[in-house]
């Protein structure tokens, strides 16, 4: 066994850190608010809490048993476990690949967001209409966004090349609490905007009257992308946690950080949608529209607009650096390359996908693929296909294929942690859950 060779990460806390460094990202701050928007709001976000409770966590827990049980990566731990079920690996690295095809463009755009913070740019337009029309110029022109777009991969390449222990720990240790008291300073402003309380209502009152099984589907899909499960991720990473890291807290803790930043995200930006004027369902630009509008108006726009800028820079960092490890780390020991050659074999070819992702919203918008240009279909096949497909077939394995003993071991740390909410946890994961998935799929199909 090559145990030892393994890196582990530090104490309880980087555990935490690290796993809510993936999961909370652009997932919560850019995506969580515009298909929220996009799906009628207040209904849209009882039903995604509700999925990351009965889903969400539960499956975490399973990952995290996953990855510690087999300490290897997602492919790998599959195969370690049950040979026939390395296909959920596989399912995980290709999903964690298209994913990085649309997420470096976005997180590109938030690099040249903060960038023309810094230089003032960003606070010289006043209106809805002028900050629309500058995230279409910036978007459509080809060189703009691919120069950020690749400014964002070398630096999550040289993160992962600096290693596991290193680069991850040290990047997500640092500045999450910052975003957190930004976020709340920007809730506050936002709330007090004229004709904001609109924007709160329609963010937390459902009207269910809204809801289709398309909408469920989307917040299915939204919680399972926010919480990075269903794709390899938090198996790989919790292949690197120590033997006494407790599971459940931990997943505990990550889904609470990641859903109370996706609460405040919405906070933030519905009351300034409407008291601008901007269409709730304006789509993947809803966030860099509405951003700018709240920070002019407050004192030292300029610092304010920076600082958040450069925290969501990281917080998305985090998150690429977690979706470039399970490639990396697959590639590295499933095809015995080098460390060093995986992380460029993964950058190049995430390269390739981002660029042409990145056109697509421009120059290659004529390409279609079922009536989509490629970056949403990226964001659509990943989120709404592959991870609840990823989240389906791990209930299964875990639920009724993964010898009762090792999960028992995992969740309990050997026998040293109590299990109270065994029989309820094995409920979820042997029969809520995948029943769950499968009626919202059916459903989807026109199967009802
Ligand atoms: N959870 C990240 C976010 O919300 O931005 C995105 C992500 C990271 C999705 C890692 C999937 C994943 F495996």
């Amino acid at each position: 066994m090559k145990h030892t060779q393994r890196a582990t990460l530090g104490g309880k806390l980087s555990a935490v850190l690290v796993a809510a460094g993936s999961s909370v990202g652009l997932g919560n701050i850019w995506r969580f608010p515009y298909v929220a928007g996009d799906n009628g709001g207040g209904a849209f976000l009882a039903i995604y809490i509700l999925c990351v409770l009965i889903l969400g966590l539960p499956l975490m827990i399973a990952e995290f048993s996953v990855g510690r049980a087999s300490r290897k990566n997602a492919v790998g731990a599959y195969r370690a476990l049950d040979r026939k079920w390395s296909f959920l690996g596989y399912n995980g690295v290709l999903a964690a690949f298209l994913i990085l095809g649309f997420y470096f463009v976005v997180a590109g755009w938030t690099a040249e967001y903060m960038v023309h913070s810094v230089t003032g740019e960003l606070a010289r337009y006043s209106t809805a209409e002028e900050y629309t029309a500058m995230f279409e110029r910036f978007i459509q022109n080809p060189w703009r966004p691919l120069l950020y777009t690749l400014l964002f991969i070398t630096a999550t390449h040289f993160v992962i090349a600096l290693g596991v222990q290193k680069g991850i720990e040290r990047s997500a240790k640092v500045l999450m609490p910052l975003l957190f008291i930004i976020l709340i300073a920007l809730a506050v402003h936002s709330l007090l905007m004229p004709g904001g309380s609109e924007g709160l209502r329609f963010f937390l009152k459902p009207d269910f009257s809204k809801i289709t099984a398309a909408t469920v589907l989307t917040a299915l899909g939204q919680a399972f992308f926010s919480l990075s499960i269903g794709i390899g991720t938090m198996v790989t990473y919790a292949s690197y946690f120590k033997p006494e890291t407790n599971l459940r807290h931990t997943a505990l803790n990550v889904t609470i950080l990641d859903t109370l930043v996706a609460l405040l995200a919405g906070i933030a930006i519905f009351p300034a949608v409407f008291s601008v004027g901007i269409q709730p369902s304006s789509g993947p630009s809803l966030v860099f529209i509405t951003l700018p509008g709240i920070f002019n108006g407050m004192p030292w726009s300029m610092v304010w607009s920076s600082v958040f800028f450069l925290l969501l820079v990281v917080a998305a960092l985090t998150s690429t650096i977690s979706l470039h490890e399970v490639i990396t780390a697959y590639m590295h020991e499933e095809w015995h390359l080098s460390r060093k050659s995986a992380a460029w074999a993964t950058t190049g070819a995430t390269l390739v996908l981002a660029a042409l992702a990145s056109l697509s919203l421009g120059v290659l918008n004529g390409w279609r693929i079922c009536g989509l240009n490629l970056f949403d279909a990226l964001d659509y096949l990943t989120a709404n296909i592959l991870l609840p497909v990823g989240g389906f077939f791990t209930c299964i394995f875990v639920g009724w294929r993964l010898d009762r003993k090792i999960l028992q071991m995992q969740v309990t740390n050997d026998g040293q942690l109590p299990f109270r909410i065994r029989t309820l946890f094995l409920f979820l994961l042997r029969y809520l859950c995948p029943a769950i998935l499968l009626l919202v799929f059916l459903d989807n199909l026109g199967a009802f």
